[in-house]
């Protein structure tokens, strides 16, 4: 029998959730009682509910994994969690654990991943909890941690439990006059039976492997690393039949390889260029945690993650899930180009704009009236589960280029002819000093709210805009009717192109600007975006005086 150890402990300042969760440097977790203490308050953020629950564990696999996945254990333990249910050697993507909370109904998840931040020691670490349908946990919620994490004086752990989680099984242990069991499961099984029962996986098959009609198609599906790996081995190789050479870096590392595994233009550039100059009319990426993705085409043709949704959501009918659950309204966060709002108005579907955040779609799900959502931030989803899902959006993308028999650029093409074309691009400027961003936002703010902001007009390269509307974006959620202020300074110009600003909160150090850039083009559809945005990439530079704040004059990363 083992027994329950209560630690005196004292708060740490700062162990307040962003986004997504906790996020800071490796080292800031190891710092004594650190993980302790945040592990503790969310656990008694559960108050009477944790007694006899269960709840899901896994990660991406950086580095500090496994040892917070022991922690976990031992504290779950002393707190009287009946069970929990534990990736092998940890490893369970971000969409998985939605996956598994949801199908086992367990009261939530602990998920531990820093998602598309740099791992290995001098690097990120992550911890985030997902209630019991599946997501990320709302700010409700994760204030409530927070605040308990600025009071916590103590916390209760079983040290003498030893768990071997590289080995699929049951262990159970003797805690008090309990018992406490640990279940370490396969990491992937239970979300490839879910991604069969969503997709048509012989067509895909047939897709891959080519027809009398048509020849192979052929992709390359990079996991950066990252912990799809296991996911995208027994998807593409063992289920789909594609060859070795239609995968990469799919083995999960404590550092990704030294990579940055977040699937854009600029970090997934060594796949852009394979793609670019090879042979495959697909390509892949996802990132750390693999809820994010990025699809391109043929020669590296570019899906804009804000155009992705929104071919999507005109296509649902080419897959089963959609076909058999229905499709309800679309949703996008509010910096998201607005492409997908004239496929809802077209189809007749609702349509809703939320924060930035994947949270913000969970209540729209569960009241069923989202079906399709997705984030210019390399997110797409579906209601499938409560999380955005990488792996899901390349079995999407295939499954409609199986049905349409089009290439990627063909499908997007017509498209834009059919919709007209959003334009967007997004400059970040990452790891700035936080106080002259902070009153960067604030002199935004207050020239964009004072009196006669709205309807001025503002010129650059020969192209002239009206404001419309000018405001900090504010949500009330139309289901629980909480609200969300301040969530990004938003400039609207009579011809519906917009401008955003706002600080990312997803972070571990300094400040990370974003200035998103969305415009509509009804005719001119083929243009290069880069040139197509630059009148309005300067108005905004202009208005914000970004450069003069941040000191940079050029983004870090252009998506
Ligand atoms: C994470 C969340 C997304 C969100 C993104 C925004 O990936 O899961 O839902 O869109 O962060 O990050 P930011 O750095 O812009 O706050
Ligand atoms: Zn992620």
């Amino acid at each position: 029998m083992s027994s329950i150890v209560t630690v005196s402990t004292n708060p740490y300042e700062g162990q307040k959730p962003g986004t997504s969760g906790l996020r800071k440097k490796v080292k800031v977790f190891m710092q004594e009682n650190y993980t302790e203490n945040f592990i503790q308050s969310i656990l008694d953020a559960n108050k009477e509910a944790l007694v006899g629950s269960t709840l899901v564990v896994g990660g991406d696999g950086r580095y500090l994994v496994k040892e917070v996945v022991d922690k976990i254990i031992k504290i779950s333990a002393g707190n009287g969690v009946a069970k929990l249910l534990v990736g092998q050697n940890g490893i369970l993507s971000t969409p998985a654990v939605s996956h598994i909370i949801r199908k086992y109904q367990t009261l939530g998840g602990i998920v531990l991943t820093a998602s598309h931040n740099p791992g290995g020691i001098n690097n990120d670490f992550g911890i985030k909890f997902n209630c019991s349908n599946g997501g990320p946990a709302p700010d409700g919620t994760t204030n409530d941690i927070y605040r308990l994490t600025t009071d916590i004086t103590e916390y209760k752990i079983v040290p003498d439990i030893h768990c071997n989680i590289d080995e699929v099984g049951v262990s159970r242990f003797k805690v008090g006059e309990g018992e406490f069991v640990v279940e370490v499961i396969d990491s992937v099984k239970d979300y490839v039976e879910y991604m069969k029962s969503i997709f048509d996986f012989p067509k895909i098959k047939t897709l891959l492997q080519g027809s009398e009609l048509r020849k192979p198609f052929k992709v390359l599906i990079d996991s950066m690393n990252g912990v799809t790996g296991p996911y995208v081995r027994r998807i593409f190789l063992e289920e789909l039949g594609a060859s070795m050479g239609s995968v990469r870096r799919v083995t999960p590392l404590e550092d990704f390889g030294g990579a940055h595994p977040d699937p854009n233009l600029t970090y997934a550039a060594d796949l852009v260029n394979e793609v670019k100059n090879g042979d495959f009319d697909f390509g892949a990426a996802f990132d750390g945690d693999g809820d994010r993705n990025m699809i391109i085409g043929r020669k590296a043709f570019f899906v804009t993650p804000s155009d992705s949704l929104a071919v999507l959501a005109s296509q649902l009918e080419h897959i089963p899930y959609f076909r058999s659950s229905g499709v309800k309204g679309f949703a996008r966060s509010m910096p998201t180009a607005a492409a997908v709002d004239r496929v809802a108005e077209a189809l007749g579907k609702e349509m809703f704009q939320v924060p930035t955040g994947w949270k913000y779609f969970g209540n729209l799900m569960d009241a069923g009236r989202l079906s399709l959502c997705g984030e210019e931030s390399f997110g797409t989803g579906s209601d499938h589960v409560r999380e955005k899902d990488g792996l899901w959006a390349a079995l999407a993308w295939l499954s409609v280029l199986a049905a349409t028999g089009k290439s990627v650029e063909e499908m997007l093409v017509a498209h834009w002819q059919q919709y007209g074309r959003n334009y967007f691009t997004r400059y970040d400027y990452e790891e700035c000093p936080s106080d002259p961003c902070n009153e960067m936002m604030q002199e935004l703010e207050k020239t964009m709210t004072s009196p006669g902001f709205v309807g001025s007009q503002h010129s650059a390269a020969g192209k002239s805009y009206t404001v419309a509307l000018a405001d900090n974006f504010s949500y009330m959620d139309p289901v629980d009717r909480s609200v969300a202020m301040k969530q990004g300074l938003r400039i609207v110009f009579e011809d519906g192109s917009r401008i955003v600003v706002r600080l990312s909160g997803t972070g571990s150090s300094g400040a990370t600007v974003r200035l998103y850039i969305d415009s509509y083009e009804a005719k001119d559809v083929l243009g290069d975006a880069q040139q197509m945005l630059q009148p309005l990439i300067q108005v905004a530079l202009d208005i914000s005086k970004l450069q003069q704040y941040t000191g940079r004059d050029a983004p870090t990363v252009i998506t």
